[in-house]
């Protein structure tokens, strides 16, 4: 089973937006997934319920209730969590995902934020022994907005991360999301774009290096 969790202790920055895109394009892709939502706002699992009846299938799991059970059929478990995770409840869920997502929104008092935060991710000893690998998104970008210079200041400084995709900022992901669907399942002419700067995050997941090293 894959388990992927999207994480960070920044509120808002689109842990749940992430979650249910990564959730719904496997489910499209025909495998089984759960989505687990540890967050008490249960962002996802409201998501979970405005879904569809036609759209492929989503096991939800309330995951905030204090007592996770992943069913084993799953191929796929996605983490959505909370904003506000430090110390012990950091480490307890890093324990259970082999792939970490940290997405971060690029102005200057998000990025500064989420520093410390990454680094205590990165100073975690399954994340140090490659048992848990970690990536990070910049997610709300807009186009005018000159988001290299600064994320490549910022990038220097969490180099052990690596950087895998830029997401626009889009109504698409708004629209998808009161419809409880994911971008991959808009027309697809209208997220063109969008789907190009998700195809290295789909690469990162499928390859080994999103998988844990031994
Ligand atoms: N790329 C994007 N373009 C436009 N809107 C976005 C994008 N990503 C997220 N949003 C919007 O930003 C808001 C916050 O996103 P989301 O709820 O996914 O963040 P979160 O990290 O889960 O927040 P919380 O910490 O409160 O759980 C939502 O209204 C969502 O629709
Ligand atoms: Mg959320």
């Amino acid at each position: 089973m894959r388990s992927i969790m999207v994480l960070n202790s920044k509120g808002g920055s689109g842990k749940s937006t992430i979650a249910t895109s990564i959730a719904s394009y496997y489910a499209s892709q025909g495998k089984r997934v759960v989505l687990a939502d540890c967050d008490p706002q249960a962002s996802s699992l409201e998501w979970l319920a405005v879904r569809p009846s036609g759209r492929s299938s989503i096991i939800g799991v309330d995951g905030a209730s204090g007592n996770l059970r992943i069913p084993r059929s799953a191929d796929y478990v996605v983490y959505d969590t909370p904003a506000a995770v430090h110390g012990k409840e950091l480490s307890a869920f890093l324990r259970r995902a082999q792939s970490i997502i940290i997405p971060v929104l690029p102005s200057p008092i998000d990025m500064r934020a989420a520093t410390p935060f990454i680094q205590k991710v990165l100073d975690n000893s399954r994340v140090a022994r490659k048992e848990a690998r970690v990536a990070l998104i910049a997610n709300r970008c807009r186009e005018n907005y000159n988001i290299y210079h600064q994320l490549d200041t910022y990038l220097r400084k969490v180099r052990k991360a690596p950087f895998i995709s830029v997401l626009r900022e889009t109504q698409n992901y708004v629209r998808a999301a009161e419809r409880g669907l994911g971008i991959f399942e808009l027309a697809p002419y209208s997220v063109r774009r969008d789907l190009d700067q998700w195809d290295p995050i789909i690469r990162w997941l499928a390859s080994k290096r999103s998988q844990p090293a031994n």
